[in-house]
């Protein structure tokens, strides 16, 4: 089962599974979503989607789900994800994010479902002291509720498999999902004004923003910009299938992994090579910083290599390009 399966990376993770043979069933509450991206699914894998409608903090739907159907496993997407929304309304991210978890972990206690995958997010780390990072890292204090949610929620995942002999988990420590489905029929779709970087990107390119700006040319980076870990969302959701696919082989029952290239790749960096993979005028600025942003990071990821046999494969130029052709779909 997966939550969240009408969102960005559910849906990419969604095609990958039914392309290995997995029988989803998604869920998902449309809070941050339409039928949209469920609708590319289906185009893509050219088959009907199992799919309903729920949120995962209504136990008596979760309940019933569990009842009816006899799941192996769940992955766990659906959670709210803005860092400056966070900041401006704290309490519905603790409500949702906290509420989904404890009460999905609750139900599949009840109905004896064992294997469970969480989307976590390299904002655990706060600002590393050492890049690139790896899942030694500490937790330093979260820089929004938002990544505070993610900490807590891993901490809930540890203390709920140390209470239960017979669950086994997997957090996904994501660095920075780019990019869209070749096929251009799913992709990013923020609701309202993206926070995120590439989304804004190609938004500006296609004329709905009037530019971009780059927040902060001060940090002590080659170019003055933020440094980060652009991982290809089609590359990212094959990790999940790999993370599926592994559970039962890991040394311990919870285990984190960090998903990303490896490679730092600053703001500036980004947009010069949007700029020259898609030929198209980009309109930015430099302004000043962002509060809240760590100034470097990106992953280690050998452990998810060594254990999970899994890398990327995609560059971030495929992010841009793929990226670039799902904007002009919309
Ligand atoms: C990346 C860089 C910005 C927009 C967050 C979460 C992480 C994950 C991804 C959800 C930063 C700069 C951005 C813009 C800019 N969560 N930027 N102009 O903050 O690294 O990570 O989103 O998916 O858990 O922490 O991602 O894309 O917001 O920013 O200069 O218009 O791009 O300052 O340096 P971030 P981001």
């Amino acid at each position: 089962m997966l939550t969240g399966g009408a969102g960005y990376i559910g849906a990419h993770t969604a095609v990958e599974l039914i392309n290995q043979g997995f029988e989803p069933l998604l869920i998902d509450n449309f809070s941050k979503s339409d039928r949209t991206l469920l609708k590319g699914v289906e185009t893509i894998v050219n088959r009907k989607i199992v799919f309903l409608e729920g949120d995962c903090r209504d136990a008596v739907f979760l309940n019933t789900l569990f009842s009816k159907n006899k799941f192996d496993s769940v992955i766990h997407f659906a959670a709210y994800k803005s860092v400056k929304e966070s900041v401006i309304h704290p309490m519905k991210y603790y409500d949702n994010n906290l509420g989904s978890m404890i009460t999905l972990l609750q139900a599949m206690q009840q109905h004896n479902i064992n294997e469970f995958i969480f989307s976590s997010s390299c904002t655990v780390y706060g600002q590393p002291d050492h890049i690139p990072v790896d899942e030694q890292a500490p937790f330093k204090r979260a820089e929004s509720p938002y990544g505070a949610t993610k900490q807590m929620c891993e901490r809930i995942l540890e203390d709920a498999v140390a209470a239960n002999q017979n669950l086994k988990a997997i957090s996904l420590r994501y660095f920075n999902p780019v990019g869209a489905h070749p096929s251009a029929l799913i992709g990013e779709m923020p609701t309202d004004v993206p926070d995120n970087l590439v989304p804004y990107v190609t938004q500006t390119a296609a004329g709905l923003r009037p530019k971009l700006t780059v927040f902060g040319s001060d940090y002590s980076t080659p170019d003055g910009s933020c440094l980060r870990d652009f991982i290809h969302v089609v590359d990212l959701a094959q990790a999940h299938v790999k993370a599926l696919e592994k559970i039962n082989g890991m040394p311990t029952r919870m285990e984190a992994f960090n998903l990303g290239t490896g490679e730092g790749v600053s703001v500036l960096q980004l947009v010069k090579k949007f700029i020259e993979v898609t030929g198209v005028k980009l309109n930015y600025e430099v302004g000043s910083r962002r509060p809240g942003d760590v100034e470097k990071t990106y992953a280690n990821a050998d452990k998810a290599n060594n254990l999970l046999g899994w890398k990327t494969k995609l560059s971030l130029e495929d992010a841009l390009t793929d990226a670039w052709r799902w904007q002009k779909t919309l």
